[in-house]
């Protein structure tokens, strides 16, 4: 029996690991690890169980980009039918905070895969880059946008239309990574973060997700306009009673998700 491309663990109450496991292709994003990755996101979007992801690869390849032997013979209407936009998009539209924990390569298709998620915690020896220039294409899961909102047009650009490849210590430098650990250490604390979020009332940290994310592509009034909003709406919530309770109370609350 084969190993799935992309394997399941629960590693702890209310955290979901997704792993991509194509160790021999440095874990190359080829049709069957997106549609599997897709199809993993969308089912644990759903399951009340898991109130935060983490989506890693392996201790040498977070993911080194599209599957180069799969797509270099194909033609743009086999192209635009892989649908790969829809794909990533369960990641980027799922209600639930989603931590990208990478060791190794994130290059091309992986590095724009870990900035589809919400959080980037690397390891020091990960290597990022968006390298596609030099194989004769631009970066297309989201890498010319999200790079640029991540870290500005001038380190995009010197990024993008060269394809070096930079370490992680610039990439957090730059504002890509969110939290720089030794490489030994990264799934560790990404699962300990998941945990703690996982600990948080979820409809709290769904809302300030969705704040987050919609004001980025927002005006700052309109991005105002849906946190108040947001906010308000939490004030109907049991979780925002028992929180400030708690606190009052001075013990630890217990939240229900509702
Ligand atoms: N696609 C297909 N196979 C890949 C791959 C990829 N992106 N990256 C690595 N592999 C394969 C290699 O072909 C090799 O296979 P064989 O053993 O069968 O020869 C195996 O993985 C190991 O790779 P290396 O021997 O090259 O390993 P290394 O440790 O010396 O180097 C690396 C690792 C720097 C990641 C190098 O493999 C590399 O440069 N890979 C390509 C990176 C790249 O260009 N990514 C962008 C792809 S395009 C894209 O992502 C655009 C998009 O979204 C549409």
């Amino acid at each position: 029996m084969t190993t799935p491309v992309v394997l399941v663990e629960r590693p702890a109450e209310g955290v979901a690991l997704v792993r991509i496991n194509r160790p021999d292709a440095r874990n190359a994003l080829n049709m069957e690890v997106r549609r599997l990755i897709a199809q993993h996101l969308t089912e644990l979007a759903d399951d009340a169980g898991v109130r935060c992801i983490v989506l890693t690869g392996n201790e040498k390849s977070f993911a080194a980009g599209a599957d180069i032997k799969e797509m270099a013979n194909i033609g743009s209407i086999e192209m635009l039918q892989r649908g790969t936009l829809k794909l990533w998009r369960t990641i980027a539209s799922c209600p639930k905070p989603v931590i990208a924990a990478v060791n190794g390569f994130a290059l091309g298709g992986g590095c724009e895969l870990a900035m589809t998620c919400d959080i980037i915690i690397a390891g020091e020896s990960a290597k990022f880059g968006q390298p596609e220039v030099k194989i004769g294409i631009i970066p297309g899961g989201g890498g010319t946008q999200r790079l640029t909102r991540a870290v500005g047009k001038f380190k995009a650009m010197r990024y993008v239309l060269t394809g070096d490849i930079f370490g992680a210590r610039e990439a957090y430098e730059m504002g890509l990574v969110s939290e720089l650990v030794p490489d030994a250490d990264v799934e560790k604390h990404a699962i300990e973060m998941a945990k703690r979020i996982a600990e948080l009332p979820p409809l709290a940290v769904e809302q300030a997700k969705e704040a987050v994310l919609r004001g980025m592509d927002a005006s700052l009034e309109t991005g105002l306009a849906l946190e108040t909003k947001a906010i308000q709406l939490l004030f109907s919530s049991e979780d925002q009673k028992e929180g400030m309770a708690a606190f009052i109370e001075k013990r630890k609350p217990v939240f229900k998700g509702r």
